[in-house]
């Protein structure tokens, strides 16, 4: 058993552990543009990226348990393939304990490691403040704001940012 949280590459026994995280974030739909309908595969898929789709894929484990996880894949193929874009997720119990902080620092060491040059976020939703807060103290700019570029549960259209930083 783990006990200090450790971040390592996803594996396949993750699935289960990677699908229910990934689940409360289709559930509160206020953070990530996944359709309602999402199958267990596509998000298993969308967090576990493989040699096909260039990714790769972390897992923080605590405890013995996956609490939180990030994936790493070029923002665009071939000439734009030197800026990474990632993903990332705390279970919903185990935020606001510094592993969302802990996983993006990671993810910049990690991504430098890989050889991209960049970092970029396409969708970062204006109301996520715990995100952009995050980000912003990791050294990312907010390069373009997309109005009403995002449908809340309740309607309600937000805007939502574009953020970088070179690595
Ligand atoms: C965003 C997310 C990854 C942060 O993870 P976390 O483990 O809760 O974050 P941490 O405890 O490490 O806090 C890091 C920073 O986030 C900000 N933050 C965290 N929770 C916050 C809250 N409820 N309100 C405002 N800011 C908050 C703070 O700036 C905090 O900085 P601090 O370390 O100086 O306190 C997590 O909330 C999450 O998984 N959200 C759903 C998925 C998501 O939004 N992913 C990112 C999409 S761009």
């Amino acid at each position: 058993m783990t006990r200090t949280p450790v971040i390592r590459p996803t594996a396949n026994s993750d699935c289960t552990a990677v699908v229910r995280i990934a689940r409360q974030l289709v559930a509160a739909a206020d953070t990530y543009a996944f359709e309602p309908d999402v199958t267990d595969a596509a998000l298993w898929a969308y967090w576990s990226p493989d040699t096909d789709t260039q990714g790769d894929g972390f897992v923080t484990e605590f405890d013995g348990l996956v609490v939180a996880m990030f994936v790493i894949r070029p923002n665009h193929p071939g000439p734009a393939s030197h800026i990474a874009n990632a993903s990332y997720a705390v279970d919903i119990a185990a935020r606001g304990k510094g592993i969302g902080r802990s996983i993006g620092k990671q993810s910049l060491l990690l991504a430098a490691k890989l050889g991209y040059e960049a970092m970029q976020f396409n969708i970062v939703i204006s109301t996520n403040v715990a995100a952009v807060r995050l980000w912003q103290s990791l050294g990312f700019d907010i390069v373009g704001t997309i109005p009403a570029g995002f449908r809340m549960p309740d309607g309600t259209l937000v805007a939502h940012h574009i953020m970088h930083r070179t690595l």
